[in-house]
């Protein structure tokens, strides 16, 4: 056999194995290939066999042309195979089967849900929704509410001043009488919305924080009716057993004041740890809007009555969901907030 034919098979199977390349399909095709090739009876084997039969000068030539052929059947294999592995991640890409991710949901917040009930159970009561500013004329945040100058809640100590006149609301009940300035009788609303005051933050002091504002008046408003909306709101809230009590109280925009506190969410009036061994929780203040409140915004206190009450928004969530740090509300520490 002469080097010539070395060369010319080289060049058939040269020929075979383009062909054979392009039908690869799997890894199985890859390894046939090389076995059929490079393996110890492969093709290229029996071509190194015939070489060894060679004069000396045609050997050189023809291992030359043998060796050529060998490495582009490697190289041809290693990228058959790398061609193949990255199919096979972009269709593990595609399994169907792998389980999916499922999106994160948003969550209201507990706030947010809390005062959603609040405000829809006293607008199921005919009360509408009145809002007012966050940052307050000292007029409507003290002076039309009857709180004299000598207020200790005027303080410095207590209140945030932008300027002599002007604060950040220390409590919703200026809206009181803001709608009533623009508003004659009968007036049914609540405001809700966020106060702040100069509190060091603890468990249960927080800088900002919400109230809801209550406030009726018409002709012929009593203290039972305040009785009877703070009772179905109680109930409402947090079940058809819950008791109410109003203890006497001082507020200067209302006359007479009170307090009032639910039967105690926890241990429903038997006594325990949370309300103190009492039975009841502290709520907040209520009462009859004091005439010289009527003055201000010229409602003839001869003619008109009226309740109003307050509450705070955290202090009605907290006990809804056994919270017992109102800066939980205000860090927005997302294992805290995903609960709700
Ligand atoms: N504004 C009071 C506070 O922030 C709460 C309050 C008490 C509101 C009595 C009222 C009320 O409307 O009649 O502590």
């Amino acid at each position: 056999m002469s080097d010539q034919t070395i060369e010319h098979q080289v060049q058939t199977l040269n020929a075979e194995l383009e062909t054979r390349l392009q039908e690869i399909k799997t890894a199985d095709d890859v390894n046939n290939i090389r076995v059929a090739y490079l393996g110890r009876k492969g093709k290229i084997a029996d071509l190194f066999k015939v070489m060894a039969t060679l004069s000396p000068e045609h050997r050189r030539d023809a291992g030359q042309a043998v060796n050529m052929f060998k490495a582009k059947v490697q190289s041809a294999i290693d990228q058959k195979k790398a061609s193949l592995s990255d199919q096979d991640r972009s269709n593990q890409f595609f399994d169907i089967s792998l389980p999916g991710h499922r999106g994160l949901l948003g969550h209201h917040h507990p706030l947010t849900l809390v005062l959603r009930e609040i405000k829809s159970c006293f607008s199921r009561m005919g009360f509408t929704i009145a809002q007012g500013p966050e940052v307050e004329l000292d007029y409507y945040n003290f002076e039309a509410l009857n709180i004299p100058k000598i207020h200790p809640s005027r303080d410095m100590q207590d209140t945030f001043y932008i300027s002599d006149d002007i604060v950040l609301r220390t409590h919703t009940s200026p809206v009181q009488v803001r709608t009533m300035e623009n508003q004659s009788p009968p007036v049914r609303i609540i405001a809700p919305g966020r106060c702040f005051r100069r509190d060091t933050p603890d468990a249960t002091h927080s800088p900002m924080f919400q109230q809801v504002e209550g406030l009726y008046v018409d002709e012929g408003v009593t203290f039972a009716d305040l009785k009877g909306v703070i009772l179905t709101f109680a109930r409402t809230m947090f079940g058809s057993d819950m008791k109410i009590r109003f203890r006497p109280g001082f507020f200067p925009f209302t006359e007479p004041s009170a307090e009032y506190d639910f039967s105690c969410v926890m241990c429903r009036g038997k006594g325990c740890r949370i309300c103190k061994g009492t039975g009841w929780i502290e709520i907040s203040g209520a009462g009859m809007v004091n005439p010289k409140v009527f003055e201000y915004v010229n409602y003839d206190p001869e003619k008109y009555t009226g309740y109003a009450f307050g509450m705070g928004v955290e202090r009605i969530a907290m006990l809804i969901y056994q919270i017992h740090d109102i800066r939980l509300f205000y860090e927005n520490d997302i294992r805290f907030l995903n609960q709700f």
